[in-house]
């Protein structure tokens, strides 16, 4: 097994943990939550399971983007984003970006505080907004997710 090989296991399994706790989150813990608990244990109840997982998408996240950038190097495949048929060498460079802008960034600086704020005031247009951004980045890192396997294993984009 080459360090190529390695890497792209690596890469696969924090992909694996980071995206499908986006899907668990968008797919159970909100809806479970918006349609279960009192609005004003709610907000509570997520910060703690989420936050957990906020933490743990951190590593995840710095993991895909080590791993990521590691193979391209290797593979020696930069120019590969200066041609539009690997949209999915884009689309996984940009979702790497949201989510790490998000996580390391303007969760702590003012997001986490913004949303409590609003929460407490909304409830459920709070949770509302929350549901449909998580819908939308959990949506366009699916479609990234094929798009990559597809790409890597040859597909005539
Ligand atoms: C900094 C960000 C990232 C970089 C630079 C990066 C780079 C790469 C590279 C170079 C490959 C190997 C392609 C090949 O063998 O031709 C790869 C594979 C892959 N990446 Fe990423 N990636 C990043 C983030 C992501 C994200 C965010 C996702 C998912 C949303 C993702 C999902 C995948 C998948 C599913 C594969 C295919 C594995 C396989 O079937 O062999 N990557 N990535």
């Amino acid at each position: 097994m080459d360090d190529i090989t390695f890497a792209r296991a690596l890469h696969v399994l924090a992909i694996v943990h980071w995206i499908g706790g986006v899907s668990f989150v968008t797919l159970t813990l909100l809806p479970g939550l918006t349609h279960s608990a009192p609005a004003a244990q709610r907000l509570d109840l997520f910060e703690m399971i989420e936050g957990r997982f906020a933490f743990q998408a951190r590593i995840s996240t710095l993991l895909a983007g080590a791993t990521g950038f590691y193979m391209t190097h290797r593979l020696d495949a930069w120019a590969r984003f200066a041609e539009p048929r690997y949209w999915w060498m884009h689309a996984m460079t940009a979702i790497w970006a949201i989510f790490t802008i998000v996580l390391f960034v303007a969760e702590p600086l003012f997001l986490h505080r913004w949303f409590r704020e609003r929460a407490m005031r909304d409830p459920d247009g709070t949770f509302r907004i929350v549901q449909r951004l998580h819908i939308v980045l959990m949506t366009a890192s699916l479609v990234t997710v094929a798009g990559a396997v597809l790409g890597a294993h040859g597909a005539p984009f």
